[in-house]
């Protein structure tokens, strides 16, 4: 096997459209970035890429809604996101933009290649057109009846109602986004990619992946390889994006998805000209990044961008290299995409109000232990589900107890008992300890392996196991006994600890950065001397002052998470409850015979709920206090069903309730939520259970 040279890490380039969320940095960021950072600390040359996706028509109908122009929008998101990556330690070494000079070059210089080598055609295809706005209308522009399900709100481009992927021309009744007006069908002109000429070449690129890239990244390529690949449109009637460079297509642009991912290619171009990260010298010329074999590419990126990076943009680059015969770019060596990431059991939704977005949530936790939670939570084999509980066992059970918990008792003993110091020097250690450190360079070897095989989860589990098998040593070897007879041994015993939490401070770098550095810097020690390999070698002088052991990782309380959890509910309920926003669209209201929309029910969160205790609310007959379970979250309603039910009937019940009620005091009690029961005119007749077995906090329909 060749030793790579370079490894070219790219994460999507996501829309400056709206700040990221969790399910971002879960499904992209973070695991490019843990493996960014394993790379660099594993000794080889590493350019980390990633930007602002600042085209598209979802940021042009930003624009139309605020009245402002697509730039404001952009300027505004790629500002917010780039700071967000930069609190999370996301250590990109360049984060472009599409909309700057150099991008539009070389997006426009890889489109004339493309078209100089017969891949791009023009074709005449019927299109929508608002002859009151005087223009084609982009899918996204259109909407109408559906087709197949006869949903009145399709959109040009697919019906979120039943999935279908339409042809703007589809659509019945359509109506313009832009006017309101019916559009009328025109022929318009527009350039297609000969994407179905790839198809043996792309089948044969992905079975030789067969063994080495993840199960849902295969499975996504081949469902589209099976279903045959047919030639794209990749221009569109648009002011915003990059102009297509021909004479005659004025007023037209780059389709987003033909320009985003060269934006990789002119981020590489960009970073290189300012010499970014740690390229070394020789390495400057963004060709050798690109168009040498001794690069790997491995692109990071979510679920729904497989088929652009494992069919799309790698038929762009053949295309390219047939067009181009001298420069002949790599395609990606991997794409280790991630599935979604719920959030408390539920779909990640922006506009239902349930998102934790990255902004906020790097106002309220330390970065470090919002590395470390979410990489043992990423979604890598299957959907995965972020609770708030899960996120404080993490931090606190795992991150503070065993880490922070190995270097504030080592610390304080080096302080306490010898002077503060470090003792001895680094061929003393106590042969546990050296066995300690010994095990540690073999367990790194397993752990590198996993990172390789983007098994980041197992790497966080496996790395959290050497500050695991730390304090073990501590425990065993019981320095606190030793020094009252043996101060020499526990001078070893502790020199050991104090070169294990160095070598730990390496491994944990790449999840811990910032709390990496902190040890280091407190051990009078530094990165310079420190790679994967030798890490578990001692290295510490002898004689170092240590510099102030503080707690690492504080805990986090469990009102606090509580409260996030009751900020997520008020704030979908609060969405659920706000006036819908103007929209060109007529969209359909309460009508005036009582009947409601299904879209009015699902407002309400029914869920199921364990009841765990209950007692009757004293000198009320009908009030019952209950504490009930929804899964992760427990609460306190309170019910008018005394005189029906004993308390002590009650529990262990399950429950139908409103979870998403506003909070309400009933004599003086907390009551969050309200339980279901059928009434008649004599007050309740019986509770709303669950016939079968059911879990708690499961969603009611
Ligand atoms: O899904 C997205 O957010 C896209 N903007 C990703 C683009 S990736 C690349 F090709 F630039
Ligand atoms: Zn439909």
């Amino acid at each position: 096997m060749t030793k790579t040279e370079r490894t070219l890490i790219t994460a999507a380039l996501p829309y400056a459209n709206g700040p990221l969320h969790i399910g971002h940095l879960a499904g992209c960021y973070l695991p490019a970035d843990l493996y960014a950072r394993f790379k660099r600390l594993a000794g080889e040359h590493v350019l980390f890429i990633c930007g602002s996706d600042e085209h598209g028509v979802p940021i042009t109908i930003s624009a139309d809604k605020e009245g402002v122009t697509p730039q404001v929008i952009v300027d505004r998101f790629h500002a917010m996101n780039k700071a967000s990556f930069e609190r999370l330690g996301i250590s990109f070494d360049y984060y472009a933009r599409t909309s700057s000079p150099v991008h539009r070059k070389t997006a426009q210089q890889f489109f004339l290649a493309l078209y100089n080598g017969g891949f791009l055609v023009p074709r005449e295809e019927p299109q929508l057109y608002d002859e009151e706005a005087k223009m084609f209308l982009p899918d996204r522009y259109v909407e109408g009846t559906c087709p197949v399900c006869s949903n009145p709100n399709a959109r040009g481009d697919q019906c979120e109602n039943c999935g279908t992927y339409l042809d703007q021309t589809e659509l019945i009744d359509p109506r313009s986004k832009v006017t309101g007006s019916k559009p009328v069908i025109r022929p318009a002109k527009h350039w297609y990619f000969a994407l179905s000429r790839f198809q043996t070449e792309l089948e044969e690129y992905i079975e030789s992946h067969a063994e080495d890239w993840k199960d849902n990244v295969l499975q996504a390529a081949r469902s589209w390889l099976k279903a045959g690949l047919a030639d794209r449109p990749i221009t569109r009637d648009l002011s915003w994006g990059v102009p297509v460079p021909l004479e005659g297509a004025e007023g037209k642009v780059l389709y987003v998805w033909f320009d985003a991912p060269i934006g990789y290619v002119s981020a590489t171009k960009e970073a290189l000209a300012g010499r970014a990260g740690n390229v070394p010298a020789g390495e400057e010329d963004w060709r050798v990044w690109w168009q040498d074999n001794g690069t790997k590419w491995i692109a990071f990126l979510g679920k729904d961008n497989i088929v652009f990076h494992t069919i799309m943009f790698p038929a762009m680059l053949l295309a390219h290299n047939k067009s181009e015969k001298d420069h002949r770019y790599i395609i990606p060596a991997n794409v280790p995409a991630n599935e979604w990431m719920n959030l408390e059991g539920q779909k990640l939704s922006k506009s239902r109000g349930w998102t934790v977005e990255l902004h906020e949530i790097i106002e309220r936790y330390p970065v470090d232990v919002i590395r470390y939670a979410f990489a043992t939570m990423l979604p890598e084999q299957k959907d995965s589900d972020f609770v708030w509980r899960e996120f404080q066992a993490r931090a606190n059970n795992e991150l503070a107890d065993i880490f922070g918990n190995f270097a504030n008792r080592v610390l304080t003993f080096a302080k306490r008992s010898f002077d503060n110091k470090i003792m001895g020097n680094r061929n003393e250690l106590d042969p546990e300890g050296k066995a300690l450190l010994d095990s540690f360079g073999e367990k790194a070897k397993e752990i590198a392996d996993s990172y390789e095989r983007f098994r980041l989860r197992d790497a966080t589990a496996a790395t959290m196991d050497l500050a695991r098998s730390a304090n073990k040593y501590f425990n065993d070897a019981a320095p606190w006994k030793l020094i009252k007879d043996n101060k020499d041994e526990a001078g070893k015993v502790i020199r050991s600890c104090l070169e294990a939490l160095r070598a730990l401070a390496v491994y944990f770098a790449p999840i811990t950065p910032e709390a990496s550095q902190t040890i280091l810097a407190t051990l009078g020690h530094s990165f310079t001397e420190e790679t994967w390999a030798n890490a578990h070698e001692p290295k510490l002088h002898g004689q170092t002052e240590l510099g102030d052991g503080t707690i690492l990782f504080p805990k986090i309380e469990d009102e606090t998470v509580a409260g996030e959890v009751l900020r997520l509910e008020k704030m979908a309920a609060s969405v659920a409850s706000a006036p819908a926003a103007p929209a060109l669209k007529p969209t359909a209201t309460a009508s005036a015979n009582g009947l409601i929309s299904i879209d009015d029910f699902k407002k309400i969160q029914l869920r199921t709920a364990k009841v765990l205790e209950a007692e009757r609310v004293p000198k009320s007959k009908k009030l019952v206090k209950l504490q009930i379970s929804l899964g992760q979250e427990k609460r306190q309603i309170v019910a008018g069903i005394g005189q029906k039910y004993l308390p002590e009937d009650l529990i262990g019940k399950t429950i139908v309730v409103v979870a998403n009620l506003q909070p309400a005091k009933l004599m003086g009690h907390d009551s969050n939520g309200m339980l279901l029961a059928v009434n008649d005119e004599n007050g309740v007749v019986a509770l709303v259970t669950s016939a079968g077995e059911a879990a708690e906090g499961l969603e009611v329909r």
